[in-house]
């Protein structure tokens, strides 16, 4: 890494503190920051273990498909970089042995949450990793006793992809705002809608849907972005809300079920959400409403975008209906800040995540250019707004 601290721009928000090794520190670190106090603290939580990844993950204080891959890939790296330098049975005898640490690691860390793909991906990519550096220390010698080579490659990897996902981050912003602007008219401004959050708090830096947004407004065509509530974990109201306020974009919060009244009374050019997982033929696992704000674009004529870096894309499944969605506690729903607001007895079905269909996205917009599933969807429907200011 060239910078001494992950800092993905000056003032920016900081969805994680990741300090390499220096010649201060023996040993690189990250703190993550505790999205389940935002917006009314800000407090880092330091993980020194794949443990403490896990359970932040699990637990929430860190979530958003790419960062979720980010977190648990520095966690191994910071792990592993410390087990490298204690002797005896807490640290690694070997390479195999740390091979072998590195193999139930990366099962456990795929045990946090199961729906966004970033994480599967990024574990498997550790473990060739490993087989390869492995490999190649077994064609030299039986066993060698230094695990050096596998730890430095793991850190080499989690610093890289630190850095990549910025950076894919702004070509998919920009990209994105490419995509909307060429179905306006010049120098009009422009109104979206996202979902959920998928900004500096879901991601290294920047963001991806939120990213698009970012890009708009750097333009000076960001005439208004609305932004849902997302019942029932609230990432819109407590996350993106707060990403807007922070970087004083011209923001409106409005409940989820709002949003066919917004389209019918003030017109909306585009909405622009994240995702989970990408089947092979484009349906797409986003936050649960993203499928609903897909149909109601569709009736009225508003290009529908998904914003995703290729991590997320799941090539293995032909189609969304294969997408394993996260089943999240009762309690969301029946409780508002540990306040019981429903009858306990209630059934609840509360789905984390749910599919809309390639069908209805107008684009998938991707660091590497927009991908559109179904060329007949969305764009092709979708009418340019007569600007009303
Ligand atoms: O349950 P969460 O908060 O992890 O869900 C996050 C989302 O659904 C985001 O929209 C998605 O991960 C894209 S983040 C760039």
């Amino acid at each position: 890494m060239t910078d001494d601290v992950h800092r993905p721009s000056p003032g920016a928000l900081q969805s994680l503190i990741y300090t390499p090794r220096s010649p201060q520190s023996e040993q690189p670190s990250l703190e993550v920051l505790d999205q389940l106090l935002l917006p009314n603290k800000k407090a880092y939580i330091p993980v020194k273990t794949t443990q403490d990844a896990w359970k932040v993950i699990r637990d929430m204080n860190v979530r958003g498909a790419p960062l979720i891959a980010i977190v648990a890939v520095l966690s191994l790296a910071v792990e592993m970089s410390a087990k490298s330098n204690v002797q005896g049975k807490d640290g690694f005898a070997s390479l195999q042995t740390a091979a072998a640490w590195l193999q139930k690691a990366v099962v456990y860390l795929k045990t946090s949450r199961p729906t966004a793909v970033n994480l599967f991906t990024a574990m498997d990519e550790v473990l060739l990793l490993s087989q390869a550096t492995t490999k190649k220390h077994d064609a030299v010698g039986a066993c060698v006793q230094n695990a050096a080579p596998l730890v430095s490659a793991v850190v080499r990897f989690a610093e890289q992809m630190l850095k990549e996902d910025v950076e894919s981050n702004q070509a998919i912003g920009d990209h994105g705002a490419a995509a909307i602007l060429a179905n306006l008219l010049p120098g009009q401004g422009v109104k979206v809608l996202t979902h959920c959050n998928t900004g500096s708090l879901a991601t290294a830096g920047y963001g991806t849907a939120l990213g698009v947004i970012r890009s708009l407004h750097k333009e000076g065509r960001l005439a208004r972005v609305f932004c849902t509530e997302t019942r029932p974990y609230n990432q819109g109201a407590r996350l993106t809300a707060f990403e807007l306020v922070q970087d004083q974009l011209p923001g409106t919060l409005i409940t989820d079920s709002m949003v066919s009244f917004l389209m019918a009374t003030q017109g909306l050019d585009a909405i622009v959400v994240g995702a989970d997982r990408i089947a092979a033929n484009g349906d797409t696992a986003n936050k649960i409403g993203t499928y609903q704000l897909a149909v109601t674009a569709k009736h009225h004529g508003v290009a529908f975008y998904v914003a995703a870096p290729f991590t997320s894309f799941d090539l293995s499944l032909a189609s969304g209906d294969q997408i394993e969605i996260e089943e999240r506690p009762a309690r969301e729903l029946t409780q508002v800040q540990g306040i019981q607001v429903a009858p306990q007895e209630i059934a609840v079905w509360n789905p984390g995540f749910d599919v809309t269909p390639a069908s209805l996205i107008t684009g998938i917009i991707t660091e590497k250019g927009v991908i559109h599933p179904f060329p007949s969807a969305g764009a092709t429907d979708a009418k340019p707004r007569v600007p009303t200011q």
